[in-house]
């Protein structure tokens, strides 16, 4: 298992997935010159990382770890809808594929990045590895009903991240592994699903990570504050990130879900 050279005064953030809220995300934490170095791994990137490919996770980790330790890693990967998925409204449409397609992007792959990347992240000081959940992975929460695939694995996350901040306690206590539920934004994953006229309720990804900024947070400075893990999403969010949790484990404590945001869209 890869450890990465430690040198403390050289900080790394890197983003997994440089989708909508990824995107935005590297972005806003190269404007907010917090990190030394912001590095995007995808399917895009150099080197290439496909989280239904573990070999090139570890090549990442590798990559990386030559790099220096990072302080900071987000995940912002998932999967949602595609050309032969979609979420589902009834158990008629149950596809074993569609099952299988949404447990490796939105809870296998993650927990692979876990593996590789958890070992990176430094022993003698504050470290955060952050993935996206969604609020609809909640078991308590889910009233509506539909999206098997999405919840479920979004559920199994969960579950995964919860497991591992346990693991991740005994050798780095002051790390932090997250699930965090970004609440409603708009992006090509929740498109589809958003009604005409619900921009509202659905932050654009982009300007309202500028907008945290604005309000003068700063990405860095909300990392330094582990138990608001929630604040790692966007002002605009809060509202939604006060509602989440996923199983966020600071110090070993468990943040809860309590009320719905949005009766129709992604969260
Ligand atoms: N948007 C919302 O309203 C909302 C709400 C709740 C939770 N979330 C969660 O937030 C996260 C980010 O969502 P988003 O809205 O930013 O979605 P997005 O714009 O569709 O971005 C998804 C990202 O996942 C990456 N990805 C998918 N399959 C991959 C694979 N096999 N290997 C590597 N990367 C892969 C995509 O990579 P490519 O660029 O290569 O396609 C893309 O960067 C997801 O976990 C989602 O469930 C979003």
């Amino acid at each position: 298992m890869n450890e990465a050279a430690d040198s403390p005064g050289r900080r790394i953030a890197v983003v997994i997935g440089a989708g909508g809220i990824g995107g935005a995300l590297a972005e806003a934490l190269r404007s907010a010159a917090e990190y030394d170095e912001v590095v995007v791994l995808g399917r895009r990137s150099t080197p290439a990382l496909d989280l239904l490919d573990e070999a090139s996770i570890a090549a990442c980790a590798r990559w990386l770890a030559a790099r220096g330790a990072p302080e900071l890693v987000i995940d912002a990967t998932g999967i949602l809808h595609g050309p032969a998925m979609a979420p589902e409204k009834s158990w008629r449409e149950l596809d074993p594929a569609t099952l299988a397609q949404a447990f490796a992007i939105n809870a296998i792959g993650p927990a692979l990045l876990m593996k590789h990347f958890l070992p990176l992240l430094p022993r003698d000081r504050r470290a955060v590895f952050a993935t996206l959940s969604a609020k609809v992975g909640s078991i308590g929460d889910n009233r509506l009903g539909g999206w098997y695939a999405y919840r479920a694995s979004k559920a199994a996350l969960n579950q995964l991240v919860r497991t591992a901040s346990i693991e991740l306690r005994r050798s780095r206590p002051q790390a932090i592994c997250v699930a965090l539920h970004p609440g409603t934004v708009d992006t090509g994953l929740s498109a589809p699903f958003r009604p005409a006229g619900a921009g509202a309720g659905a932050r654009r990804a982009t300007s309202a990570y500028r907008a945290r900024r604005a309000e003068g947070g700063g990405f860095g400075a909300i990392f330094r504050l582990p138990r608001r893990a929630s604040a790692l999403v966007d002002a605009g969010a809060q509202a939604a990130a006060r509602q989440c949790a996923c199983g966020a484990i600071p110090g070993g404590r468990r943040r809860t879900s309590t009320r719905p945001i949005g009766r129709r869209v992604p969260g």
